[in-house]
């Protein structure tokens, strides 16, 4: 920078000193121009002009103030009596209340003030009334392969290619095969397209952790270096809505499910190309998170199905829920060996849910679009990321999508996996040293990684076609 320019920025910025913070954001933003525009950008490619469908605006005007304690009114299931820490010489946990009963409060704190019957054109309202209600993750539009789409902002998880795992690998979330009417699989692989939202709680943990230049903090917990803004607040809520390419035609139980548009990748034969087109898919399963400071792992994972048969007025009523998960069960196989294994007590599932159902590793809790060789917080318990301003490698963070022998028999790898942690923890094993624990956070993992690849290459990783 010129003296004469270095001279003018610092006269700019103490002139901001007592501005707005809107009229920070906007120095901020003029500042570094790259950096704010990459993170805050709302989509990989713009709508194209004439375009007149839904489009997507990332909600990022986080809370600058410390939400408080959430109200008993508003995160009613904090006020319902359950118990994390059953006796694990006791009976495991089968479904009804109060789980039920759980799952449906969070249920009815996401659904408030949304369209009933879930309809494109409206999309997801992140203002409800006059609250701002829900927020995106920054630097999620950066990625060409999986960042986000215009229409809904969706994303794709396709992190590695299934030819490199075998072809009867279910990888990850952004390609699976689906569970169809009859309980059999089916024979050709659906991708899957999905947002996340954080409540006011989960936006003022973002919203510290990343600042408005779009670039991630650190700061100190307990000693431990983590992003300045977390761990999340009790009170934090994050919902995920995964729409399918498969059809009611392909799945009969996605009867009636609200069909979205979204700019998804061109399908030829069995391989998914860079090259995006708008098409329909399908809502098949919604995920919650919630911040519950009773939960051996502070966290309380809960996921729900799509039953086209299931009677109801509205889309909601025919989301079902699948189950509730508080830890990973490292009691249960592939954690310990089979001889020493007790029946997984961490994960509570309806099993007479009315769709089939896969589940997740030894009955721990999985949506259909999941891995079942995985389970909600054993893959999110690797949300972890190299220090700030350091792009991911394959080996500098651990396997959440797969590795060999992934539940298959008790390993290493599987008591890691299959283990519970609790922020600021490390990952189990010692082997991921110095990395950034995103209390489970993996789109948190995601805007970190994003930006130590900006950081270090100044660009994103190309897309490639893959199967
Ligand atoms: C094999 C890995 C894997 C499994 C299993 C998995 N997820 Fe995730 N999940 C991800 C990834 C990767 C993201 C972030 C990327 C994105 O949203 O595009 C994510 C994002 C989320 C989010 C948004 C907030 C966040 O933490 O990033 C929620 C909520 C969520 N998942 C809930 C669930 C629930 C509930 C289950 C189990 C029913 C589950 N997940 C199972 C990989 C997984």
């Amino acid at each position: 920078m010129s003296k004469t320019a270095s001279v003018l920025t610092t006269t700019l910025l103490a002139a901001l000193a007592g501005a707005s913070a809107q009229a920070q954001d906007r120095a901020a933003a003029e500042l570094r121009p790259d950096t704010a525009t990459f993170a805050y950008q709302s989509a990989v490619v713009p709508a194209p002009p004439g375009w007149k469908g839904p489009t997507f605006k990332l909600a990022h005007d986080y809370p600058s103030k410390d939400p408080g304690a959430c109200p008993k009114s508003e995160c009613t299931w904090l006020d319902l009596h359950v118990d994390f820490t059953l006796p694990l010489n006791g009976p495991a946990p089968t479904w009804g209340a109060p789980w039920s009963d759980y799952i449906a409060r969070v249920l009815d704190y996401v659904k408030k003030g949304q369209d009933e019957a879930l309809r494109n054109e409206i999309g997801w309202k992140t203002t409800v009334g006059s609250e701002n209600r829900w927020f995106h993750v920054p630097w999620m539009a950066y990625d060409p392969t999986r960042g986000r789409e215009y229409v809904h902002g969706m994303t794709n998880e396709r992190t590695a290619t299934l030819s490199d795992f075998g072809e009867d690998v279910e990888l990850d979330r952004g390609v699976s095969k689906l569970l169809l009417a009859d309980g059999s699989e089916s024979n050709q692989f659906f991708e899957t397209w999905a947002f996340g939202i954080y409540n006011r709680w989960g936006a003022y943990a973002i919203g510290r952790s990343i600042d408005r230049g779009g670039v991630p903090q650190t700061g100190n917990y307990g000693g431990v270096a983590v992003p300045a803004g977390l761990p999340f607040p009790e009170g934090t809520v994050v919902a995920k809505l995964l729409f399918t390419t498969a059809t009611p035609k392909d799945v009969s139980y996605l009867k009636d499910s609200p069909a979205w548009q979204t700019d998804r990748h061109v399908q030829k034969g069995d391989m998914f190309l860079c090259e995006r087109k708008v098409a329909d898919v399908h809502l098949i399963q919604l995920d919650v998170a919630v911040v519950d400071s009773r939960s051996p792992t502070r966290w309380v994972f809960g996921t729900f199905a799509w039953n086209g048969n299931k009677p109801g007025k509205s889309a909601w009523d025919k989301l079902e829920p699948v189950g509730l998960q508080w830890g990973s069960d490292p009691w249960t196989f592939p954690a310990v060996a089979q001889s020493g294994s007790i029946p997984a007590h961490e994960s509570v599932l309806n099993k007479a849910i009315g769709t089939p159902q896969h589940f997740g590793c030894n009955d721990r809790l999985a949506g259909p679009v999941d891995n079942k060789l995985s389970s909600c917080l054993s893959c999110h318990g690797g949300g972890y990321a190299p220090p700030v301003g350091l792009a991911a490698t394959p080996t500098t963070t651990p396997p959440i999508f797969g590795y060999a022998g992934q539940c298959a028999v008790n390993s290493v790898d599987n008591a890691q996996y299959f283990s519970n942690t609790q922020f600021p923890m490390a990952y189990t094993g010692g082997q991921y040293s110095n990395l950034l624990s995103m209390d489970t956070s993996l789109q948190m993992q995601v805007a970190f990684e994003q930006y130590g690849q900006y950081k270090q290459y100044g660009q994103p990783v190309a897309c490639k076609a893959s199967k």
